[in-house]
C-alpha cells in the first residue's frame, strides 16, 4: 500500500470521481466511484469525503460530472443545470468555505465558455487542475511552515488536516510532513476528536501508516499533556479563516488554542488561500450542527440514555489573539491579522 501523503483522497479517473470512503477507515481502505453529482453531494453530506480542501475539490468534480451528465443542447440550458447542481452541492455542508470557492471557480469557467462542448471540456479540465494544484499548494505550505518547528519538537494536532482532508499530503499534517522531510525529528500527539473521531480514525491512522511517531490522546487530556510539558507546539487546519483572523475549525480547536495560550505554547493554523473568506464577518459564519446520534453513541454502540437532549456543533471559532501564526502557501501571517491578511491578499 502506498503512503497516505501520495494516495489520492479524491481523484478524477475515466470521467468518474473516485474517493476513499473515510467512514470505513481505519478498518478498511475502500474506494468508491461516482458518475453523477447527486452521489458526490451525498458523499460530502455523509462524510465519505471530508476536510475543507477535499470537499472544495469534490464540489468542483461534482460540477464536472453534472456537465458530462447533462443532455443539454444549448449553452443556456447547460448553465441552468449546472447552477442547479451547484446549489445542491453547496447546501451539503455550510462551514468550510473551500466548497463555495471550488463551486464558484467552476461556474466562472462554465460561464465563460461559448458552446456546450467547450464548457464541458473546460469544466473537467479546471476541476482536474484544481486537484493537482491542491497537492502543490500543500507542499509549498508545508515547506513554509516547516521553519517554525524545531528538531525534537512534539507537535499536537486536532481533527484530521492530513492527506485525507485534502487531495493528498495535507495542510497541518503537510507542515509536519515537510518538517520531517527537512531532516528534523518530530513526534506527534493527535487528539481523538470526538464525536466522530477524525483524530483517531484518520490522523493517527494516516501518520502511523506513514511511519511517524504518533501518540493518541483523549480530547480531555489536552490540558494534562500541555501542563506536563509533553507538547512543544500545536498545528491545526481550518475550514474558514475570515479577514480578522478568526479561525473556524473542528469543534474543540478553541479549547486546544486556549490551553496552548495558558501554557505559553505556540499555536499555528495551516490554511491555503482558498480557505480564507474575505467577505463574511466572523459572527455570520454558519456553524454546522450535526445529528445527536454522533454524540449518544460511538460507532453502533449506544453510550447515552434514550431521548437525551444533545448539542452537537461540528466547528468552533478560535479568536486571533490565541493564534501565533497562520501558515499559507504564500507565507506565514501574524498578528495584527486584519493588516497582515489584507496585505497577503493584495500581494496575491
Ligand atoms: O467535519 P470535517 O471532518 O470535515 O472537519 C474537518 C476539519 O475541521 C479540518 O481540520 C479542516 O477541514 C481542515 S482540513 C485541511
Amino acid at each position: 500500500m502506498s503512503d497516505f501523503s501520495s494516495l489520492k483522497t479524491v481523484e478524477w479517473k475515466n470521467n468518474k470521481v473516485v474517493m476513499i470512503d473515510q467512514t470505513k477507515l481505519p478498518n478498511e481502505l475502500v474506494f468508491i466511484e461516482f458518475d453523477n453529482y447527486d452521489q458526490v453531494a451525498d458523499a460530502i453530506r455523509n462524510l465519505i469525503v471530508r476536510g475543507a480542501p477535499a470537499i472544495g475539490v469534490s464540489g468542483a468534480f461534482g460540477l464536472a460530472l453534472a456537465a458530462l451528465q447533462s443532455k443539454s443542447q444549448s449553452k443556456e440550458q447547460l448553465l441552468e443545470e449546472l447552477n442547479k447542481a451547484k446549489q445542491i452541492l453547496f447546501e451539503t455542508r455550510p462551514t468550510a468555505v473551500n466548497l463555495a470557492w471550488g463551486l464558484e471557480k467552476i461556474m466562472e469557467i462554465a460561464n465563460s465558455g461559448s458552446s456546450v462542448k467547450e464548457i464541458r471540456e473546460n469544466v473537467v479540465q479546471e476541476a482536474k487542475r484544481m486537484a493537482e494544484q491542491d497537492i502543490e499548494i500543500n507542499k509549498t505550505m508545508g515547506k513554509n511552515g516547516s521553519f517554525l518547528f524545531d528538531d525534537n519538537d512534539t507537535i499536537m494536532t486536532h481533527c484530521n488536516a492530513g492527506a485525507l482532508a485534502t487531495v493528498a499530503y495535507g495542510t497541518a499534517l503537510g507542515v509536519i510532513r515537510a518538517t520531517k522531510e527537512s531532516g528534523k525529528n518530530v513526534k506527534v500527539i493527535a487528539t481523538e476528536t470526538r464525536p466522530i473521531q477524525q483524530g483517531s480514525r484518520l490522523t493517527a491512522f494516516e501518520l502511523k501508516h506513514d511511519g511517524f511517531d504518533v501518540s493518541l490522546i483523549p480530547d480531555t487530556a489536552v490540558g494534562y499533556s500541555m501542563a506536563n510539558g509533553l507538547v512543544d507546539k500545536v498545528v491545526v487546519g481550518a475550514d474558514r479563516v475570515v479577514r480578522t483572523g478568526h479561525v473556524f475549525n473542528k469543534i474543540g480547536t478553541y479549547q486546544v488554542a486556549t490551553m496552548a495560550k495558558q501554557h505559553g505554547i505556540p499555536f499555528y493554523v495551516a490554511a491555503p488561500l482558498s480557505t480564507f473568506d474575505m467577505k463574511t464577518d466572523a459572527k455570520d459564519v454558519v456553524i454546522e450542527m450535526r445529528k445527536g446520534s454522533e454524540v449518544t453513541g460511538i460507532g453502533n454502540k449506544k453510550t447515552a440514555p434514550d431521548d437525551i437532549g444533545v448539542i452537537n456543533p461540528a466547528f468552533d471559532m478560535t479568536p486571533p489573539e490565541l493564534i501565533t501564526g497562520i501558515i499559507t502557501e504564500k507565507g506565514v501571517v501574524k498578528s495584527p491579522y486584519g493588516e497582515s491578511i489584507k496585505k497577503l491578499f493584495e500581494a496575491n
